[in-house]
């Protein structure tokens, strides 16, 4: 390597993330969050493989949508197998399911996934190219209390970190008993607009996708469109009224959009969709649904499933527009105890201190190279710290150690053999 000219230093890939300190607490404050309200309501964790055989999203997702017709990380591995970088979850969680048959054991299979999912789309504030969800699937019982759990979960989990400026909208798309008439009756309709030469084939493809057209002039059109709440059969109503009523048992806010449609094809009956007014266009912070037919699709039993994927990415960037930070998380330390020692005898003694601590479960930290009381506080501020431990030589000849509070601003004096059950009363109680 040439070490004469200075290298132009890399940069992330264009469209990715990074989540760096201190926001990077925040990251894991949302993800483990929401990973956490799964346990409490009995997923269980499943971790899956970061790219799968192409056919599974082509199959599972749908080759009309655009995820997998423009989005998808699609190469060939050195043994010229097409593989692709997951852009979604919910087909690798199926994938799994039969392989592994787990839909032979007790239904239905619950299941949470977290990690980060890849679509090449046009990058812009709250869409990455790299997206990181966290989702649940609960596969193989067909009963809208399972919807309605997983909507109320959903719902938690934004709660739980104190957001409030979203809402949920709520639909049903059917299924294929009666979309197929409903989806007739709508290209009917669309064939008679005059509508741009894309629109005119995404209706012929996806008629239903047509309805979710953001611009103004394309929603004039279809004020009278047919809607498929309008269109579905007796099972299909009555479930979508189970859910809807369950939602209003739990407390659940909900708003019926008849014209919502979701971007992946395998969904039927309910979906749903959170959206967060303080975001711009990307406003979705999570969605998900009913897809009864897709384990059938990917060559498994006829099982139904329904589940939920939850943006991290766009959770945070909705914290940051409602003023919710480190502070309110909780996660503004970086560690309780940082140890400052002043002098190399401290320094033997400090180490010691602080390694007791850990294995006692207390984040603590200590300053490292010579630094004076006053750089070394600094440190402390820094790492926001909740107690100072300070070390010098008259505390070391007094067998005494220095514990500042640094949010009460009090200093008492500690015997140095006692300061880690002393730390530890003040954490348990
Ligand atoms: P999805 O609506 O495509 O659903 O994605 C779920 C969430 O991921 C979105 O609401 C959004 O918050 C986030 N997201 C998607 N694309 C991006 C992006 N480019 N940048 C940032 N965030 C993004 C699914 O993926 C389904 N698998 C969910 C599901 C699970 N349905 C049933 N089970």
């Amino acid at each position: 390597m040439n070490k004469t000219h200075k290298q132009q230093p890399f940069q992330a890939p264009k469209g990715v993330p990074d989540y760096i300190p201190p926001q990077s607490a925040a990251f894991l404050a949302v993800r483990d969050n929401f990973t956490h309200q799964a346990h409490l309501a009995g997923y269980q964790h499943i971790e899956l493989p970061i790219f799968e055989e192409t056919g599974l999203f082509a199959r599972g997702v749908g080759e009309s949508t655009d995820v997998v017709s423009k989005e998808m990380y699609t190469f060939a591995d050195r043994g010229e197998r097409s593989v692709t970088l997951r852009p979604e979850g919910t087909a690798g969680v199926m994938r799994a399911v039969i392989e592994h048959h787990l839909d032979q054991g007790q239904l239905p299979v619950k299941l949470n996934y977290a990690g980060p999912f890849f679509r090449y789309e046009r990058p812009q504030a709250g869409r990455y190219r790299q997206l990181q969800q966290v989702g649940v699937e609960a596969i193989g019982i067909d009963d809208p209390a399972l919807d309605a759990e997983i909507i109320a979960l959903a719902d938690r989990c934004y709660r739980s970190l104190g957001l409030k400026g979203f809402r949920l909208e709520i639909n049903s798309l059917g299924d294929d008993n009666c979309r197929p008439a409903y989806r007739a009756k709508l290209q009917e309709f669309l064939q008679k607009l005059p509508l741009d030469e894309e629109t005119q084939k995404r209706a012929i493809i996806n008629p239903l996708r047509v309805l979710d057209d953001k611009r103004l002039e394309v929603q004039e059109m279809l004020v009278d469109a047919p809607l498929m709440l309008d269109y579905l059969d007796a099972p299909c109503k009555e479930h979508f009224e189970t859910v809807t009523g369950l939602l209003d048992d739990l407390g659940v806010q909900y708003v019926i959009n008849p014209r919502m449609v979701r971007g992946l094809d395998y969904y039927t009956k309910t979906c749903f969709e959170f959206i967060h007014d303080g975001l711009g266009a990307q406003s979705g912070i999570g969605g998900g649904g009913r897809y009864d037919g897709l384990m059938g699709v990917l060559g498994g039993k006829d099982l139904s499933g329904v589940g939920f994927g939850l943006g991290v990415d766009r959770t945070l960037l909705a914290l940051a527009a409602e003023g919710i930070g480190l502070e309110e998380l909780g996660v503004h330390r970086r560690v309780d105890v940082y140890g400052i020692p002043l002098g190399e005898a401290a320094r033997k003694e400090m180490v010691k201190v602080i390694d007791k601590l850990r294995a006692q479960g207390i984040a603590a930290d200590m300053v490292y190279g010579s630094r004076g009381l006053k750089g070394a506080m600094k440190g402390a501020d820094r790492a926001r710290a909740r107690y100072a431990l300070v070390l010098g030589d008259e505390e070391l000849a007094a067998g005494t150690i220095a514990l500042r509070d640094l949010d009460a601003h009090q200093q008492e004096n500690i015997a140095l053999a006692d300061i880690c059950t002393a730390m530890q009363q003040r954490f348990n109680s």
